[in-house]
């Protein structure tokens, strides 16, 4: 029996109350920095979001949300004079998976959404992202989309339960994303 994909579709306010409903899970929380979750800035965001200065996505299964991404605009790197080059032309993209629905291809297509709309609707050329070694689910998702490990970091991040450990940083450009054909 083949399990069917996700739908996936723009934040709305009811959306944003049943990613509440699992966003602060202890499986999803020990992978993130922020520790704490604001329920009214998700809520904002869910709300006011239009697409102009970024990317919101939700995955939903049998209309039940079940995962989001987001693509973050920021600046590259540059030299003075050359502003128009690197200013707002990257990206960091998240993503993140209800637990009781992780492991269905949930993280790869809202990835790949992600990646489509940086690239597309956003026109940005390089998008980032970072996650713990250990985090082996989030760098798979990176990789089967054509994202280059560009920095592994040894021991450089602090994690509350096992101290420093090791994190990676992957990247992929606008031409190796239109080439790969993911
Ligand atoms: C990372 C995350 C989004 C992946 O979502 P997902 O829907 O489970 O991912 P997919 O089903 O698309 O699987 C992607 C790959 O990861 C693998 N994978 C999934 N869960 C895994 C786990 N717990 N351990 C090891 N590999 C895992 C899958 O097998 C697949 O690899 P494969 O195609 O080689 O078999 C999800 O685990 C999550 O939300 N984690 C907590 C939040 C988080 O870490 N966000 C990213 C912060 S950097």
């Amino acid at each position: 029996m083949t399990i069917p994909g996700p739908e996936l579709t723009p934040p709305t306010p009811a959306l944003a109350e049943q990613v509440l409903g699992w966003r602060s899970h202890p499986e999803v929380l020990r992978w993130f920095l922020m520790q704490e979750v604001d329920a009214d800035e998700v809520r904002d965001w869910f709300t006011s979001y239009d697409g102009t200065d970024g990317h919101l996505v939700v995955a939903t299964l049998d209309g039940r949300a079940v995962g989001t991404a987001s693509v973050r605009v920021a600046d590259g790197m540059g030299q003075q004079g050359h502003e128009p080059e690197f200013v707002r032309r990257e990206g960091w993209i998240g993503y993140t998976v209800d637990p009781a629905y992780a492991g269905r291809g949930v993280g790869t297509a809202l990835a790949r959404d992600a990646l489509a709309n940086a690239f597309g609707r956003l026109g940005l050329r390089r998008v980032q992202a970072g996650c713990f070694a250990a985090n082996t689910a989030s760098w798979k998702v990176m990789e089967k989309l054509g994202m280059r490990r560009e920095q592994h970091g040894v021991r450089d991040s602090f994690h509350a339960e096992h101290g420093w450990v090791d994190g990676y940083t992957y990247a992929i450009l606008a031409e190796e994303w239109e080439q790969g054909g993911h």
